[in-house]
């Protein structure tokens, strides 16, 4: 069983790293266009299995789809990554072209691939490589929720000083600042936050986690690496485990939440054949409302998309 990842910057060799660790394929395959990058992190990543105890084969390769045939998960990370003052919706224009071809490049080598993508603007580009695919919607999918609601869970035990395994929570949305945190369906060992965390605490925390990406990108100059690459490989792995897990994902929406036609992060249930139920669950009007300005966004960029007209 192989799983390939395409691009060998800091996401990618991060989820590559992840995966093979993980220790649950056979092969990582870590391709990109500059020569030797995915060669030598590859390689370094071998080096490294003797010590942490894995048995994957991690294997780097220069722009070589065929060393990628066959694979069950094809993660896209390629594309530039935002700068300080830039939105992910900037990166539009550069990072559409380059998803289209490596989506097309990926499927042509392992038409079964369950497709996840992982460059931005996250939900347009999933969105892109759904177009470029040509493959049912429960295929392809985008990693933003995981890393959304990782940050979330992360905010909350830094407040309450407690570990984060006992978190449990919901978002929706799309990855960016109109993300929807969900304070109602967020709990610490079963006891609801709203009675751990005082409601002006709770709305920081809400608001911290929505610029979460942007607080990192003025931090360090550049975007995050190890909570979305491993949130990638943590979709990998519930998908070639079929393990069934319910994470919140960009999956393409056909009336559930009230939403159409659009790429939006909901929970999800991960299985064999990707997506396999989208679960719903019933928001108040706030909620509500919160997700529908979201998804506006949302399809705002969509339209910039439609606007570059690669797929015509
Ligand atoms: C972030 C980037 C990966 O949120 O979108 O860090």
């Amino acid at each position: 069983m192989k799983i390939s990842v395409i691009g060998a910057g800091n996401v990618g060799a991060t989820c590559a790293q992840a995966l093979a660790q993980r220790d649950f394929v056979n092969e990582v395959v870590l391709l990109d266009i500059k020569e030797g990058i995915a060669e030598g992190k590859a390689l370094d990543m071998c080096q490294r299995a003797p010590i942490d105890g894995y048995s994957t084969m991690v294997k780097g390769v220069t722009n070589n789809y065929e060393a990628t045939e066959n694979s069950a998960v094809v993660i896209i990370t390629s594309g530039i990554p935002r700068k300080p003052g830039m939105s992910r919706d900037d990166l539009i224009s550069t990072n559409a072209k380059i998803v289209k071809s490596v989506t097309e490049a990926s499927v042509a080598a392992s038409p079964d691939a369950k497709i996840i993508v992982v460059a931005n603007p996250l939900d347009v580009m999933t969105y892109t490589a759904f177009l470029a695919a040509k493959k049912k919607p429960n295929e392809v999918m985008g990693m933003a929720g995981i890393l959304d609601i990782s940050r979330y869970k992360a905010f909350i035990g830094m407040e309450l000083g407690v570990s984060v395994k006992e978190i449990q929570a919901l978002l929706l949305g799309g990855h960016g600042d109109t993300m929807v945190p969900l304070p109602r369906f967020t709990s610490v060992a079963g006891i609801p936050v709203t009675s751990l965390i005082d409601e002006s605490r709770l709305t920081a925390i809400v608001e911290r986690t929505k610029k979460g990406g942007g607080e990192l990108v003025k931090l360090m100059g550049t975007s995050a690496w190890y909570a979305p690459g491993t949130a990638a490989a943590q979709m990998a792995e519930a998908i070639v485990k079929n393990e069934n897990r319910i994470f919140p994902v960009a999956a393409w929406l056909t009336g559930e939440y009230g939403q159409n036609d659009v790429f939006l992060g909901v929970p999800v249930q991960l299985g064999k054949n990707g997506i396999e139920k989208i679960v719903e669950v019933k928001l108040n009007d706030d909620e509500q409302a919160l997700l529908n300005t979201s998804s506006e966004h949302v399809k705002a960029v969509m339209k910039v998309l439609d606007d570059m007209a690669i797929f015509s």
